[in-house]
């Protein structure tokens, strides 16, 4: 398959330049030189860039490099929230939007900094009044609302630990993340909406929490008429909001202090926590906002995430803020009440930046240029792609109906990296297809499995040479399993993806290498399906795959061997779809579940799901010699 995505990625030559306005507007006007003095002086260049932030306290060494953990800003004392929040307070933005809202009925909200403050002071009393204090964990399952935002800053501001779980994981898979986390709290909604469907959360958190006995207090936000019923645990957001002083000095923090951790599926076992913390990740996010988007103080940025992500995490809430700007924040879905939703908030708002997913760009182009064209699109600046790779049609699309000009930043990065590694910035030539070069700063290379690098246009693995602020701190509880990111290829960082680089050191990113699926740009491993599927009582084993799909870029298929006595039906079909819904939610149910007697398998017993993948697109399967009879 990689090779024949290659072929079919070279047969793209169409390269599109930068118009003269917009490298005249870019904060970056001359990416090689920029680069060139970033390698040659890292942390000169890191330490000028954070000197843009402020600190309680400088550092005294940038970068303290002991392979494979990295200390950075050493010594130094910030919060990310003072940066986000008190800084523009104090200055003329005191005033300006931070947050504008729509909920998916049409419902607005429009937060000025200064109230956005004053909602995370309210916050972080309530919170402490509750017992949470420095370094606690709080786990977030809230819905796409401004509480989500405000909770999140709240945790930061007084030293705790926000977990954020995406509201579409199912009661089980939030049990264990509260489990892993420790968490004292959980912060909830009674109700998040998706086409005008209600998923209730408070519900899901109830079933969760049985069995956590970490968790002392719930707080719900409710939103429902008439309000739900509380328990004796639960707290009442808008209760506690009001009886709270709006006053909070954020505490102070070490740079390497953690910030959050977020749960992410990796190749093997259960999700694992990736922690980051307040200086690294606050210089990382904010300067690859500013950059990659060109973004300036008079621009809405529309990052269509969710911050159950982590690019809801780094591009919703904390580089746009770290920069004073004003978000654009939404519930719902693309396409609903149709599927011109995005495009009407971009004209009613006047979005200058929209940042989205392939597969939510193929959705729209499934419904064709009509929805578009029915919008003035003109306020876009710039447009960004992320989670998954961007085929050349769906880019030529996206820059098509958005005007035939913009640039697009095919911005490529993972929960581990915290911020955004490789990507064109506005001021360079683009490929579609390609996510270009890497951030000044950066140093990748993409290497066989040896570690030796490859030449030109060869897949390989996709790595980085050097230490960035905003790479992870550790794996919480785990530090083996970080270790293991910078040491399984010689001594550099292993994504986990395959590229190749092009003569011109472009990369085209080919998907991952290892059993980590992206659906929809959501990130599940083989190994979590695998295990909801295996717990339903007729399966004896499972395997599944990501499977190449025209809109969702891979579908999770499965394949599952019943036990003894059970016969394959449309109704054990049905019910281990059911299975994967409860153990771990919607987004993680095989789109094909077949039947099989057999599993390809090494001798000493692990699950070939390379052998099974090839088999199903009809290629080569490669290296076959471990495969037991
Ligand atoms: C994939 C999402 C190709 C990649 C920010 C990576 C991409 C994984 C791109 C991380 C891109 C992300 N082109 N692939 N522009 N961006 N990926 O942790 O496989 O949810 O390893 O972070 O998404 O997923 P995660």
């Amino acid at each position: 398959m990689a090779q024949e995505h290659v072929e079919s990625m070279l047969k793209v030559e169409e390269i599109f330049e930068p118009s003269k306005d917009v490298i005249e507007r870019a904060w970056v006007k001359d990416y090689e030189k920029v680069y060139k003095h970033a390698k040659e002086n890292p942390e000169t260049f890191w330490g000028e860039i954070a000197k843009e932030l402020e600190w309680f306290e400088p550092w005294k060494k940038v970068l303290k490099w002991e392979h494979p953990w990295a200390s950075w800003f050493v010594g130094a004392r910030c919060n990310i929230t003072y940066n986000c929040l008190d800084r523009h307070v104090k200055s003329w933005r005191r005033n300006k939007a931070a947050v504008i809202w729509v909920g998916e009925n049409g419902a607005e909200r429009i937060i000025t900094y200064d109230e956005l403050l004053r909602n995370v002071n309210r916050c972080a009393n309530m919170l402490f009044d509750i017992g949470v204090r420095k370094g606690d964990r709080v786990t977030i399952y809230l819905p796409r609302i401004p509480e989500q935002i405000v909770a999140m800053l709240a945790c930061a501001r007084l030293g705790a630990v926000h977990s954020l779980v995406y509201s579409g994981f199912s009661a089980a898979a939030l049990q264990s993340r509260i489990h892993d986390a420790e968490a004292k709290v959980v912060i909830t909604a009674d109700c998040g909406y998706q086409r005008a469907k209600c998923i209730p959360l408070k519900h899901i958190v109830d079933e969760a929490v049985k069995y956590c006995p970490s968790v002392e207090k719930v707080v719900v936000v409710r939103r429902q008429e008439p309000k739900i019923k509380l328990e004796p645990k639960d707290i009442d957001w808008h209760e506690g909001m009001a009886k709270a002083s709006q006053k909070f000095e954020a505490v102070e923090m070490d740079a390497e202090d953690p910030l959050f951790t977020l749960y992410t599926s990796g190749t093997t076992g259960k999700p694992k926590g990736v922690m980051h913390v307040h200086g690294g990740y606050m210089v990382g996010t904010y300067i690859t906002t500013k950059w990659v988007f060109d973004l300036k103080d008079e621009d809405i940025m529309f990052c269509t995430a969710d911050p159950g992500w982590v690019t809801g995490h780094s591009y919703i809430v904390y580089g746009p803020l770290l920069n004073g700007a004003t978000i654009l924040f939404a519930e719902g879905a693309p396409d609903y009440p149709d599927p011109g939703r995005w495009w009407g908030l971009i004209e009613k708002y006047g979005v200058n930046i929209l940042y989205t997913t392939p597969t939510a760009i193929r959705l729209l182009m499934k419904y064709g240029d009509d929805w578009p064209q029915k919008y003035d699109l003109s306020s876009l600046k710039i447009l960004g792609s992320v989670g998954e790779p961007i085929n050349p049609e769906a880019w030529l699309w996206y820059r098509k109906v958005t005007g035939n000009k913009l640039p697009i930043m095919d911005t490529w990065w993972q929960t581990e990296t915290g911020m955004i590694l490789v990507t064109p910035l506005p001021c360079m030539k683009l490929k579609p297809g390609s996510a270009a070069r890497p951030f000044p700063g950066i140093e990748p290379a993409i290497v066989d499995r040896e570690g030796k690098p490859l030449p030109a246009n060869e897949g390989g693995f996709m790595t980085i040479k050097k230490p960035w602020p905003a790479m992870m701190k550790t794996i919480y509880k785990d530090p083996e399993r970080y270790s293991q990111y910078w040491k399984t290829i010689g001594n550099v960082y292993l994504a986990g993806d395959m590229a190749r680089q092009d003569k011109d050191g472009y990369f085209f990113f080919m998907g991952r290498a290892d059993d980590v699926i992206k659906v929809s740009g959501y990130r599940l491993g083989t190994a979590e399906i695998e295990s909801a599927i295996v717990s339903h009582y007729a399966v004896a084993e499972s395997a599944c795959i990501g499977k190449p799909d025209a809109l969702k870029g891979e579908i999770i298929k499965a394949f599952v061997i019943l036990k003894q006595g059970y016969k394959p039906s449309d109704f054990l079909l049905d019910e281990i779809k059911k299975q994967v819904r409860k153990e771990l939610g919607p987004i993680a149910i095989p789109s094909e579940v077949e039947f099989t007697e057999w599993l390809p398998k090494t001798r000493s017993g692990k699950i070939m799901r390379r052998v099974l993948k090839a088999k199903e697109l009809g290629v080569e399967p490669g290296d076959v010699s471990t495969l037991e009879e």
